[in-house]
């Protein structure tokens, strides 16, 4: 689209764009979405929910709404108070034209559902939906891209007179609301963010696995120091991470830049190194950089041999082979040595680029390229720095001022190259106890908590680092008293050396505080155990428990150990319940999940 082509010099050209980010890639996207409409001639805005009062709505002849969904369905927290706003003040919205882009995760039975609300909202409310809504998965950009194709040139073509912003603007009646949330500690809203979070010290941070394990596990303790900051058990803690210094260093040796040039990022102005270090991830490369890479090829005529490395994945294994070949599956198409030609393939080829992508970072890929970037060019095509949440592995009552984690941490190596996650390398590799200050702020949670009355049983499902919440449920119900009965499954590799928490676990069965403690060691013997397994083996109990009203919550890996307990669950039911497979899996979905929301889950 040409610059200005659908724009008359006396309309009214201004668009807003309103974004709902909890940890910052609807914002991300918000952004890219103001310099294609800028490029469209639009005089785009970008606006944080946070902030952006209900009766303002009325102001804007165009509204692009991108959000996320959380919780179960939920808006993200930068969008609750407008939307609360909304439902309540319900302003007049005659005249508005907009669109939706959502984004969300189709593993959640709500999926995009905080997008479709507004959606659903703004034309009950009598603005124009210009576009349809998009929904996007969880690798949101290609279909965000197909939403902004549409929806920009609509917004730009439309004819909005000037004259007529002011006279068609509807005041509606400024509302003050408070969102109507069952009073509970860590609901009130916090000074600190994803955006401005509290900058605190780790206080204890220990590996809680025994020698020998093929894992690293980790117990980390902040500090919430004058933060003022709050939290209940099961909320979640964000972490904003940092790249690893020696990567950093890397980039701006191959790239030939200056570490102290001066530079502006979406955080303000900076030396290149901060930059590097605190704005962009530059631990795994992007989509977009290996697609700029044709540009760059073309522009500079390179030739070069371009060395793939193909992945297999086995269970959760993952392993890399280098082979100075194409992999098989990528013969027939594969082109020849030249690297536009290359490049060209893992665009057209998605599982080749993921594959691709998997196992190099920036450093990686710039050798075999030799392709010279700008620091500038270079921010427009990495990722921005996201926090990561982790489950709160601690009750506030029992340890007050701070906050605890358990953490898993991800490393590997490819290219003879170590490697890992951005966060938990962070905060096992650079920060020491009290050497470097981290930034903190809190996500709670409005649906993974604790039964109100202390009297009511719990069943816990934590595996590995899903523990967390379950640590910290314990603590909390240990504190409050009552005669709630609790029942935890456990389980990882091995009880010599994944068993976290023994003796804090082992306190609570003496003191009778545990009233249940399920094992499932999946490398202890010859078959693999795993905690839905032994679901299943005490069902006729867990059926019991059910039908006294217990709760039962799950926390932990999303992709396979989610699923295989929601079917353990189905199981029983039918097994147990005396039910056919519908209405098993009714009860199990509908009836405990969604009605008597006693059927919980923090997976991840
Ligand atoms: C609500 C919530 C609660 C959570 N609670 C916890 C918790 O209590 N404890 C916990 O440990 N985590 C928890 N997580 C996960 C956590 O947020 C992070 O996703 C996790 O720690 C990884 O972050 P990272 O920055 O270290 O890794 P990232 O830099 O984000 O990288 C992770 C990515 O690395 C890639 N990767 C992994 N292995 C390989 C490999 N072998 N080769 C190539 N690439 C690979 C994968 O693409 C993976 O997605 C939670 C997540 C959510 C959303
Ligand atoms: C705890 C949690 C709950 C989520 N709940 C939903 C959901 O109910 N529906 C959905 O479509 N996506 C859900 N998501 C996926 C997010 O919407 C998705 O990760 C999105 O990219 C986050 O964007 P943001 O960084 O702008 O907030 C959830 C993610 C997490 C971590």
């Amino acid at each position: 689209m040409g610059s200005g082509d659908y724009m008359a010099t006396d309309n009214d050209n201004s668009l807003a764009i309103l974004f709902g980010s909890q940890t910052g890639n609807a914002e991300e996207l918000a952004d890219s979405t103001k310099k294609l409409a800028n490029k469209a001639g639009l005089e785009a805005e970008v606006y944080d929910m946070d902030g952006f009062g209900a009766a303002n709505l009325a102001n804007h002849k165009r509204i692009l709404i991108i959000t996320s969904t959380w919780g179960e369905g939920e808006m993200p927290d930068n969008a609750e108070d407008l939307w609360s706003s909304v439902c309540e003040s319900s302003p007049q919205l005659n005249g508005v034209n907009f669109s939706v882009c959502a984004i969300g995760d189709t593993s959640y039975d709500e999926f995009c559902q905080a997008g479709i609300d507004w959606d659903n909202k703004l034309l009950e409310l009598g603005a124009n939906r210009l576009t349809e809504i998009q929904l996007c998965d969880v690798e949101f950009e290609p279909e965000w891209q197909q939403w902004v194709d549409k929806a920009v040139p609509a917004m730009a073509a439309l004819q909005i007179p000037l004259e007529s912003t002011e006279a068609e603007v509807v005041e509606a009646p400024v509302v003050e609301v408070v969102a109507e949330v069952e009073s509970s500690k860590s609901d009130t809203k916090s000074e600190w963010s994803a955006k401005n979070p509290y900058y605190t010290n780790i206080i204890q941070n220990y590996v809680l696995n025994g020698e020998g394990s093929r894992k690293e596990t980790r117990h980390i303790v902040f500090e919430l120091g004058d933060s003022g900051l709050d939290y209940k058990v099961g909320d979640a803690l964000g972490v904003v991470p940092e790249n690893p210094p020696h990567i950093v260093e890397e980039l701006i040796q191959i790239q030939g830049w200056d570490r102290d040039q001066k530079v502006t990022t979406h955080n303000g102005e900076r030396t290149l190194y901060e930059a590097l270090k605190k704005d962009f991830e530059v631990h795994m490369a992007s989509k977009k950089f290996v697609q700029s890479l044709a540009d760059k090829i073309v522009s500079t005529g390179l030739k070069i041999t371009l060395k793939m490395v193909s992945r297999s994945r086995s269970g959760q294994q993952w392993s890399a082979s280098e082979q100075e070949l194409l992999p098989p599956e990528l013969a027939p198409s594969a082109p020849s040595d030249s690297p536009a030609d290359k490049v060209e393939h893992l665009i057209a080829d998605q599982k080749a680029m993921e594959d691709y992508l998997w196992t190099r970072d920036y450093v990686d890929i710039m050798r075999e390229f030799s392709a010279k970037y700008t620091p500038e060019e270079f921010f427009e095509l990495a990722g921005r720095v996201k926090p990561r949440l982790y489950s709160i592995a601690s009750s506030h009552d029992a340890h007050p001022g701070l906050v605890e984690l358990t953490v898993g941490i991800v490393r590997f190596s490819y290219h003879g190259r170590d490697r890992g996650g951005l966060c938990t390398q962070f905060m096992a590799d650079e920060i020491g106890t009290g050497l470097q200050r981290v930034g903190v702020f809190m996500s709670p949670t409005k649906s993974f908590v604790l039964p109100k009355d202390t009297d009511t049983d719990i069943i816990m499902v934590g595996p590995g680092t899903g523990i967390a919440p379950f640590r910290a449920f314990m603590e909390q119900r240990v504190f409050d008293g009552g005669s709630g009965r609790n029942w935890l499954f456990f389980g990882d590799q091995s009880s010599k050396t994944e068993f976290y928490y023994k003796d804090t676990i082992e306190s609570w069965l003496d003191g009778g505080h545990l009233f249940r403690f399920t094992t499932a060691w999946s490398r202890d013997q010859a078959e693999k155990i795993y905690v839905q397994h032994r679901l299943k083996e005490h069902g006729a109990e867990i059926w019991e428990w059910f039908e006294n009203g217990a709760y039962f919550y799950i926390c932990g890996d999303k992709t396979y150990m989610a699923k295989d307990v929601h079917r353990a669950l189905i199981e029983i039911a039918i097994e147990y319940g005396g039910m056919s497979e519908d209405d098993a899996t009714h009860f199990i979905e509908k009836t405990m999940m969604k009605e008597q929301k006693r059927y919980l889950r923090d997976v991840y």
